[in-house]
């Protein structure tokens, strides 16, 4: 892939470094025999100019806020396609046929349930425990019980555990939020959709039959898509990272759920309804304005901002579209929330400090709307990011392991430490 070379020069010595074409995107230049070459490194702590792999699975524009799974538009996907089917594209490649996605389905809805003993494993934690932390616990935990699929040698195992991770984090989800509530665990139901049987999982009880609300299954379905990969992310590096050094499927998923819970990431979704919540009335908006443009305020605006997206992030505007369809039909008008979320994104998108740092809503700002109106707590907002992220995550770790050039992550650092001194007796010190 090298046509194309850049010239560094160091101390008057030039050293000529290959430069690889993609097939959308800048162009990176190689820097894998620097340090051999020049004993040099190179310094970028969050990553912002640095690829960390090559992969064919999930591309971003972020200037035109495109995102493309294996090259077909989130848009499209949203809109023609289900979450099942954008599991199937990611972890294989190709949009499936009618007989492989029939094959695919029937094989995630036979691996939905969990192993009974693991009921065991929530009963541990106390019941105000956030379900973020139960799920980073039984998700490891998974490979305590799983020994036949976490061999990652065997191309057979990783592809069972890929399909128990995706069968069985709803059932997790699930089991983590009605454990919250004091209610009992509800199994899965193999006659349901993959998002109707996490609905109704969810929400029903066993004294009383429960219906899902097919505008409520369609909703969940969209949200699961619109989260399901996002090239190299906080999470998902995590995830790369843990495999690189050949952990278990289960151990690595259970560190991306981890990655995953922080504010900056996949939290801010809980973190925005509940700014949303405190903004309370759109009087209250430039307050809220003002503190996020104040340098000696850490408040920033949850929900906005991106490292890659500098224009709409695609997935905020099916979110935002999708609020308004879902909350109409729920029958839920004049939601207060969606008011203050819709007058604060017209208000910053007036304000020149987000439009110069090009500060646009990302996936996170409408998201938590529509998870209150379908009735889940501010808690389950990251489970439910984490539930549809492990088709992401799980994707990723294959193709990390079909590489067979792929090596142990291992940063270097730019040492500004102590040099060398001796030790000094504590009767000395
Ligand atoms: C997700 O990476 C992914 O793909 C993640 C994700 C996925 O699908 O996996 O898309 C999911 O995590 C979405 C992001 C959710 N997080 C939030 O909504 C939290 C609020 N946003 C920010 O904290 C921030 O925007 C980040 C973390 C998302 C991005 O941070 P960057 O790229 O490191 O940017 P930065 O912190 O360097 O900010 C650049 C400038 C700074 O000002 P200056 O120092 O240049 O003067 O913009 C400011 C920041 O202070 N800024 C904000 C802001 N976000 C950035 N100011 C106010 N409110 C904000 N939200």
């Amino acid at each position: 892939m090298a046509d194309k070379s850049a010239t560094l020069t160091i101390d008057g010595t030039e050293y000529e470094l290959p430069v690889l074409s993609p097939t959308s995107g800048p162009d990176v230049i190689d820097i894998r025999k620097l340090y051999g070459q020049a004993g040099v490194f190179t310094y970028d702590p969050g990553f912002t100019s640095t690829a960390s792999c090559d992969s064919t699975i999930t591309f971003i524009d972020g200037d035109k806020g495109e995102l493309l799974h294996r090259g077909y538009p989130i848009d499209q996907l949203a809109e023609k396609s289900h979450y099942l089917e954008v599991c199937y594209l990611l972890l294989y490649g190709e949009l499936p046929t009618a007989e492989q996605l029939e094959d695919f389905e029937t094989r995630v809805t036979r691996h939905t349930m969990i192993h009974e003993q693991m009921h065991n494993f929530f009963r541990g934690f106390r019941r105000d425990a956030h379900p973020m932390a139960t799920m980073v616990g039984v998700v490891g935990a998974m490979s305590a019980f799983y020994h036949d699929s976490t061999d990652i040698n065997d191309p057979w195992q990783r592809e069972v555990a890929s399909i128990r991770l995706i069968a069985k984090m709803p059932t997790i989800a699930a089991m983590a939020y009605k454990y919250s509530i004091g209610q009992p665990f509800v199994y899965p139901r193999n006659d349901l959709s993959y998002a109707a049987n996490f609905v109704h999982m969810c929400f029903s009880v066993p004294a009383e039959p429960y219906h899902v609300d097919p505008i409520v299954a369609r909703a969940m379905d969209r949200i699961f898509t619109l989260h399901a990969d996002h090239e190299q992310n906080a999470s998902t590096s995590t995830v790369r990272l843990a495999s690189s050094s050949g952990a278990n499927p289960f151990a690595c998923i259970a560190a991306g759920i981890a990655c995953l819970w922080g504010p900056a990431h996949g939290g801010a979704n809980q973190a925005c309804l509940e700014m949303l919540r405190e903004i309370g009335t759109p009087d209250r908006i430039p307050e809220y304005i003002a503190r996020a443009k104040d340098k000696e305020d850490p408040f920033r605006l949850m929900g906005f901002g991106h490292r890659v997206y500098k224009n709409f992030d695609p997935r905020a505007k099916v979110m935002k579209q999708s609020a308004d369809e879902v909350l109409e039909l729920l029958g839920i008008e004049n939601n207060p929330t969606l008011q203050v979320a819709k007058d604060l994104e017209a208000a910053a998108l007036a304000d020149e400090y987000f439009t110069d740092k090009k500060l646009f809503p990302n996936v996170d700002f409408y998201s938590g709307i529509i998870l209150e109106a379908m009735g889940f707590p501010t808690s389950m907002f990251t489970p439910i990011f984490a539930l549809s992220r492990t088709i992401g995550w799980v994707s990723q770790w294959k193709e990390q392991l079909a590489d067979p050039h792929h090596k142990i992550g291992r940063p270097r650092q730019l040492y500004l430490g102590d040099t060398t001194r001796d030790y000094i007796e504590i009767e000395n010190r």
